[in-house]
């Protein structure tokens, strides 16, 4: 790694993991450029991210974006210190592309590559939060989007994470995208119920916290369930109609999200207590949901925890939070991954760089 700058390295992340083409640019704990393409329109008409035509979209996308971001941050290609890249979690074609183009960059330039997981990688956006001091570890990680909802201990963002819990099967954001198509509500469902509920009543209908119960709580105290819910709001729905009544969608809405609002805090405020760490930091694009910001502040307030949300172009998926966890590998001394590292759809949130 000669000529590398460790203490304030320039790096330029790839993310390519679901629907979002990211290109950042960081320096050091800086941000200069956080450019994103996302194939979200693609997919409206399918009701969810279709992985063929997301791969599709990031080999479109991938070279304008790279162009864009270059010159926003004001650099030029052979200046960067080190590229890395999302290796997983993700769709395997989606994180193919990304791999592809981040290897061809590393071995044209001939600079070091980062091979990164894309769960810490929301972790490390928390740094380029200009809005306060960034968080200090161990800090608990409430990670919640389309394609996951993981439930994180950080004790050190480049050497010490652990999975405390996840979905075991449907994804917060994709509960949101399915209970919004059958309320007959457009792709991404999430902002549609969000805007409904802001005039429901949320008490109006008590849906199913999914793994709450004490049996649950004892074998999956931090996993969480959605599919139950989605199904009980289905069957509600359904009953209303077969009695001829209207469907109060403002309500089932407001309800619903009130549902996995409270799940997501219980148990996401159950780890901090646990593990003895004040700290919560939310990530993903459902943490643009007004009442998950809401509970989040109340329930964090009341149980002592410190609470951090970054701004939602640091929440959703971006390249600037990859190329910051390139840049704190860098900066701890971690070498650089192969060339042969492979794009892992299934990586585990403990392997923080494909080496
Ligand atoms: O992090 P993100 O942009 O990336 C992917 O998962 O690809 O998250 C997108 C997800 C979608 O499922 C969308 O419905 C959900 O985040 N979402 C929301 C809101 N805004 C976006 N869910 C609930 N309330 C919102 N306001
Ligand atoms: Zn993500």
């Amino acid at each position: 790694m000669n000529g590398v700058d460790r203490a304030a390295p320039l790096v330029l992340g790839i993310e390519t993991s679901c629907d979002e083409t990211g290109i950042g640019i960081v320096r050091g704990r800086s941000l200069l450029s956080n450019t994103i393409a996302s194939s979200m329109d693609e997919h409206a008409r399918y009701g969810g991210v279709v992985p063929e035509v997301a791969a599709r979209a990031h080999l479109e996308a991938l070279v304008p974006a790279l162009t864009a971001a270059v010159a926003e941050a004001g650099i030029t290609l052979d200046e960067l210190d080190a590229i890395a890249v999302t290796s997983g979690p993700g769709l395997s074609g989606a994180l193919m592309v990304g791999v592809g183009a981040a290897k061809a960059l590393s071995v044209a330039l001939d600079k070091p590559i980062y091979a990164v997981n894309h769960l810490v990688g929301h972790v490390g956006a928390d740094i380029l939060d200009e809005s306060g001091t960034p968080f200090e570890y161990p800090t608990i990680a409430l990670l919640v989007s389309g394609g996951h909802t993981s439930l994180l201990l950080v004790r050190d963002l480049v050497s010490d994470v652990e999975l405390l819990g996840e979905t075991i099967d449907d994804a917060a954001g994709e509960a949101f995208d399915k209970v919004a198509r059958l309320l007959g509500l457009p792709y991404p469902g999430g902002p549609e119920i969000d805007r409904l509920a802001a005039v429901g009543n949320q008490t109006a209908i008590r849906f199913p916290r999914g793994l709450t119960h004490p049996k649950d709580m004892a074998k999956h105290r931090y996993d969480f369930s959605f599919s139950g819910l989605k199904t009980s709001v289905a069957r509600w729905v359904e009953k209303q109609q077969d009695l001829g009544n209207e469907v109060p969608v403002a309500d089932v809405a407001a309800s619903f999200r009130e549902a996995v609002a409270d799940v997501l805090l219980t148990k996401a405020i159950a780890a901090c207590a646990d593990h003895g760490v004040p700290r919560l930091l939310l990530g993903g694009g459902v943490v643009a949901n007004a009442r998950v910001r809401e509970l989040a502040a109340e329930r964090a307030a009341a149980a002592g925890v410190a609470l951090r949300i970054p701004p939602l172009s640091l929440c959703t998926d971006n390249g600037a939070m990859i190329a910051e966890l390139g840049a704190q590998l860098i900066m701890a001394g971690h070498a650089p991954s192969t060339l042969d590292f492979p794009a892992d759809s299934t990586l585990p949130v403990t392997e923080i760089q494909v080496h």
